[in-house]
């Protein structure tokens, strides 16, 4: 059935997406009504290290739009909890940014904090719920205990990565997927050896973004055991994705197509498992 352009309730899925002033996920959330996200992980969700979740309770860890929360109920998990904090200012601001990082992420992301994820559980009809409670708080009195939990890109935002991998540790009793952006010309260099580059200085809000080896031992650091580890591909850039200017991005670009086969932000996954 066509789509209608009404204000009512039947309002159409095209323009409920565009009452969102920024998607970070490209989800399709009607039939060709696909969000306009700043990063597409529809084609790479399927080379990652997933566990079997069927009739599991599962835990997505920093949700943003939910994409890996809803793909986590759509490979038959029994319960998914999506958790993400409640506002801007609650990101690990560095300190030079804590005053104006807040303002700057509400003038292009809006000022609801979630927007994007409601609208889309209710698009889809979806069952997962939205809790907001920081990566730092989780604890099984605070959202019980989960058989696999799920943590995409969020480590790299994290002043104290490993204290957060350890919360997430105390609620998971069985499995841990954990993606996470990669530096490729650090992977190569120390294919073995954990290094990790530190921002802490810019407006995106990254702290730690380490080599393929040091995302592996970040996750050990916390008390897990890594069962499988992929490695680096390309998260890829979504149609909502700013344009990427500068000698810099472009040599960037050129490595993450020669080194991790496509174009997109160089991301390795790992799946681990609490040590005993
Ligand atoms: C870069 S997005 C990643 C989204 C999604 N997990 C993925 O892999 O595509 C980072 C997400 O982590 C959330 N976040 C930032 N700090 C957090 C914290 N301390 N605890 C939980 N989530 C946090 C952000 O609000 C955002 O939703």
């Amino acid at each position: 059935m066509a789509e209608t352009t009404s204000t009512g309730p039947e309002r159409g899925a095209r323009e409920r997406i565009a009452d969102n002033p920024l998607w970070y996920h490209t989800l399709e959330l009607a039939p060709g009504a696909v969000t306009p996200g700043w990063f597409d992980l529809r084609p790479v969700v399927d080379r990652l290290p997933w566990p079997d979740v069927r009739g599991k309770r599962c835990l997505d860890v920093g949700t943003y739009d939910g994409f890996l929360a809803f793909e986590l109920e759509r490979r038959g998990a029994a319960e998914v909890v999506a958790t993400d904090i409640a506002d801007h200012e609650s990101w690990d601001w560095p300190a030079r940014m804590r005053a104006r990082g807040p303002a700057a992420l509400a003038a292009i992301a809006g000022p609801e904090k979630g927007l994007g994820f409601r609208l889309a559980a209710e698009l889809l009809g979806s069952r997962v719920e939205r809790v907001e409670v920081s990566a730092y708080d989780l604890s099984p009195d605070r959202v019980g205990e989960f058989d696999v939990v799920v943590c995409g890109s969020l480590l790299l935002h994290l002043r104290d990565p490993i204290a957060a991998l350890e919360a997430m540790r105390s609620v998971c009793r069985g499995q841990l997927l954990s993606l996470e952006e990669v530096r490729l010309g650090l992977t190569l260099r120390h294919p073995r050896r954990p290094v990790a580059e530190l921002d802490g200085a810019g407006e995106l809000c990254q702290w730690w973004i380490a080599n393929a080896a040091g995302h592996r031992r970040m996750v050990e650091a916390a008390g897990f055991d890594v069962v499988r580890a992929t490695r680096p591909f390309a998260e890829p850039f979504g149609p909502g994705h700013p344009a990427r200017g500068g000698v810099r991005a472009r040599l960037r670009d050129a490595s993450t197509r020669t080194l991790a086969g496509g174009a997109g932000v160089p991301t390795a996954a790992v799946l681990a498992a609490p040590a005993v």
